[in-house]
């Protein structure tokens, strides 16, 4: 999904903090909420972020009614946008996944994954096993647009469904790929996800993480489409940690500078960039 049009310009992150927090001084602040809660929730707030909330479920009680990303309209977007190019946040993910794959893996779960878009967009630069299976969990509509880009154009390792604890309780899958996804699921921290899963991935690669040195919340987006989720913001030493202390080693991490978090009114919330991070269980698999 598509952050804010904010590029990688962190000066214009700054341009927004000091403008906004002229009118964040107290005797404004509740005109001035209202005010950008109408703001996102108009059509032309694709990408933006209001609110704090404690759970999934208070967050949703302050949106309207929407399919959230079970949209055909989102769908096809991916399908015109994402599957055609790499993007520069990509190119870890693609690096340390080549490795994987050189290094033996073969079957590759994907939360979260839309219509294949990694797939797709990986496939002109990677070397991929010829028997590779790649697992995509999404929500129905897109898991529908997936199976038929799929059998349009021929792309054979895929399966989608809509069951996570399926997915995973399959537990046959070398690497785990999330990006930009597992913050949308009400219920899918890696930590936990991984702690119900009988047999472990050796390679999990999570890329466009809300990652942040404050306290984990919840948060809103509009979608676009007149489509809203809630969204996990999460603090950072303790999703990392979190992992780690299930085996993982956290090989490598990068910056996401085409995405950022501004709540409005919400200092302490927003930050300028998103995380990617590759664990490996160096007992399970090697890089190569
Ligand atoms: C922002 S998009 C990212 C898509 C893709 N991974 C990418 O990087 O372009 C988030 C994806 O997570 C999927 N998603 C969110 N919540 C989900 C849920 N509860 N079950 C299945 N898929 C979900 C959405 O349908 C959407 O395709």
């Amino acid at each position: 999904m598509k952050g804010p049009a904010v590029g990688s310009d962190m000066s214009l992150y700054g341009v927004i903090h000091s403008a906004r927090g002229i009118v964040d001084w107290p005797f404004v602040r509740p005109s001035r909420l209202k005010w950008e809660r109408k703001r996102f929730l108009s059509p032309r707030s694709n990408g933006a972020y209001f609110g704090v909330y404690e759970s999934f479920a208070s967050a949703r009680t302050a949106l309207p009614a929407s399919p959230g990303f079970n949209h055909e309209a989102i769908a096809r977007e991916y399908i015109e946008t994402r599957t055609e190019r790499a993007f520069e946040y990509d190119y870890p993910v693609m690096l340390w996944l080549e490795k994987a794959f050189r290094a033996g893996a073969k079957s590759v779960l994907d939360i979260g994954g839309s219509v294949g878009v990694h797939y797709y967009a990986y496939r002109p630069y990677l070397d991929m096993p010829a028997d590779l299976s790649w697992d995509i969990v999404e929500v129905p509509i897109i898991a529908s647009f997936g199976r038929e880009l799929a059998a349009e154009r021929g792309a054979l390792p895929f399966s989608f469904t809509s069951d996570l604890n399926e997915a995973i309780g399959a537990g046959r899958h070398d690497v785990w790929i999330s990006a930009g996804a597992i913050q949308y699921f009400e219920d899918a921290h890696p930590a936990k996800l991984l702690s119900h899963c009988a047999q472990r991935p050796a390679h999990l690669l999570l890329n466009k993480l809300p990652l942040h040195d404050g306290d984990d919340f919840v948060t809103t987006q509009n979608l676009g489409y007149g489509a809203f989720s809630p969204v996990h913001v999460y603090n950072r030493t303790r999703f990392i940690r979190s992992i780690q202390e299930l085996g993982y080693t956290p090989l490598d991490t990068w910056d996401v500078h085409e995405r950022l978090m501004y709540v409005p009114g919400h200092h302490e919330c927003s930050f300028d960039k998103f995380t990617g991070v590759y664990f490996l269980d160096r007992t399970k698999g090697q890089s190569q």
